[in-house]
């Protein structure tokens, strides 16, 4: 027998990533490769990257100056570089790094054996087509081994919404829902391996339309899926959140309440600019409608500080947005110059300015995010089990709100739920003990 060839992926940028590196693992698993988790005795390296700031598309320039000592020592090797970035510089990424064989994009995932195999013929290989098939169907099915109890699907790819910063329409194309009931099998699969827990993932998850019902029809569908027994979405829009989506948060017992909806600014001229096509009042009135079916949801958000021609004002309406709102979590950012986006062209904000926007627009989020954790002392939750302790007899796993959950539990198995009545928070998570 042959020994098996040994496939290193590193993963950046968002669960969409995370997700396809297990696709493009499980699709090279069928070439006879495994994976490793050190670069330094693959025989493949594939770089997942993501374009969505200057910085993460610069890490892919130093990783792969990293691995010219390996490429040396063993000229067998072959270098990939697949995601955002691929689809973006894939030309300028084989120009800059001759060491790179293979280019692929994420909408040709599926045609990766085969790039690999040319590679291996000492062939450049490049894909950043967007074909027409769906690369999912392609792409191997998953290999039916046991699993943890959370688990990513993807159901949506792309986006149409093109706001003025971001990336993401050119790298990954147009809006495309894969059809419910592929999800559906692929959903009951995963049970079967032992999933409790599913985020469904899409770049504009809830403008999905594989389902004639919509996001929460499928949502509705997934939820009488014996033994699956949590469901998460990720990424919405404000603009796509249907009635039908708003009931289900009220009604569907296995969606959970946590929902991450960004808004990305406050005020109303840099919502404009940003081509977002909502205002603030209609982002807080979104809100008020999802806390009166459900009251106990917790929000997550995504912030931009620095937007081309932000000033102090507009910043502070930021502020006051996330005070209205109270927020569970949060994601912030600096505006980041992409090129090829419309405010790449427009007058820019100091970097110190969008520094000082950043420590004060964070210094809020923790206040909240902490407080709403400290709230939680006292209260019963659900806990989803998902590890051991670093101490014996330690467990943890997420609770309904999504904040990590710590108990002294002998005989409580990863994978299973249990009731938790929370007895203090720490920095970053809670401490609780087993209700019987
Ligand atoms: N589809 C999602 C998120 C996509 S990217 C949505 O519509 O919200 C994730 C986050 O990165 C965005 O929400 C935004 O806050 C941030 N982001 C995108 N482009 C950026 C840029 N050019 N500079 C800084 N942050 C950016
Ligand atoms: Fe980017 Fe806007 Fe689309 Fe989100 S909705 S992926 S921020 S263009
Ligand atoms: Fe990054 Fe692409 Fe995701 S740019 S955030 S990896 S969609």
């Amino acid at each position: 027998m042959t020994e098996p060839k040994k496939l290193f992926i590193k993963t950046y940028g968002c669960q969409m990533n995370v997700y396809d590196s297990e696709r493009m693992a499980e699709a090279m698993g069928g070439k006879g490769y495994v994976q490793t988790d050190t670069p330094d005795d693959a025989d493949m390296i594939l770089l997942n990257t993501c374009h969505i700031r200057e910085k993460a598309a610069e890490k892919v320039y130093s990783e792969l100056g990293r691995y010219k000592g390996l490429k040396a020592d063993k000229p067998d090797l072959k270098i990939g570089v697949a995601g955002c970035v691929a689809q973006a510089e894939g030309q300028e990424i084989m120009r800059r790094q001759p060491m790179v064989d293979l280019v692929v994009g994420p909408q040709s995932y599926h045609r990766l054996p085969e790039l690999e195999a040319k590679a291996r013929e000492g062939k450049k290989a490049l894909d950043t087509d967007f074909p027409e098939d769906d690369k999912f169907e392609t792409l191997k099915n998953r290999p039916k081994a046991k699993r943890g109890p959370t688990a990513f699907l993807t159901v949506q790819e792309g986006c149409d919404k093109f706001c003025a910063f971001c990336v993401v329409p050119y790298t990954r194309g147009a809006e495309v829902s894969r059809p419910a009931g592929r999800i559906m099998d692929e959903a009951r699969e995963l049970v079967e391996r032992g999933v409790r827990e599913l985020t469904l993932l899409g770049q504009n998850v809830n403008a999905y339309h594989g389902h004639d019902k919509g996001l929460g029809g499928l949502i509705r569908d997934l939820a009488k899926i014996d033994g699956l027994e949590r469901i998460r979405f990720t990424t919405s829009h404000p603009n796509d959140m249907d009635d039908d989506l708003i009931a289900a948060h009220g009604d569907c017992e296995k969606l959970m309440p946590y929902l991450h909806l960004p808004v990305q600014a406050g005020s109303d001229k840099i919502l404009k600019r940003m081509n977002r096509s909502h205002t603030a009042e209609e982002y807080l009135k979104l809100i008020e409608r999802l806390r009166a079916v459900r009251p106990d949801l917790h929000l997550s958000g995504d912030f931009i500080v620095g937007f081309p021609e932000e000033t102090e004002e507009d910043f502070q309406d930021t502020l006051n947005l996330i005070k209205a709102v109270e927020y569970g979590s949060a994601f912030s950012f600096k505006y980041s110059e992409r090129p090829g986006t419309p405010a790449a062209e427009r007058p820019q904000v100091s970097e110190e300015e969008k520094d000082d926007r950043l420590q004060r627009l964070q210094a809020l989020l923790k206040e909240q995010q902490k407080a709403l954790q400290d709230a939680m002392v006292g209260r019963e939750v659900s806990v989803l089990f998902e590890k051991t302790g670093r101490m014996t007899g330690q467990m943890v796993g997420k609770s309904e709100y999504l904040h990590a959950v710590h108990v002294e539990a002998e005989g409580i198995a990863v994978g299973e739920l249990a009731k938790v009545r929370i007895a203090s928070s720490g920095p970053n998570s809670l401490k609780g003990v087993l209700l019987p």
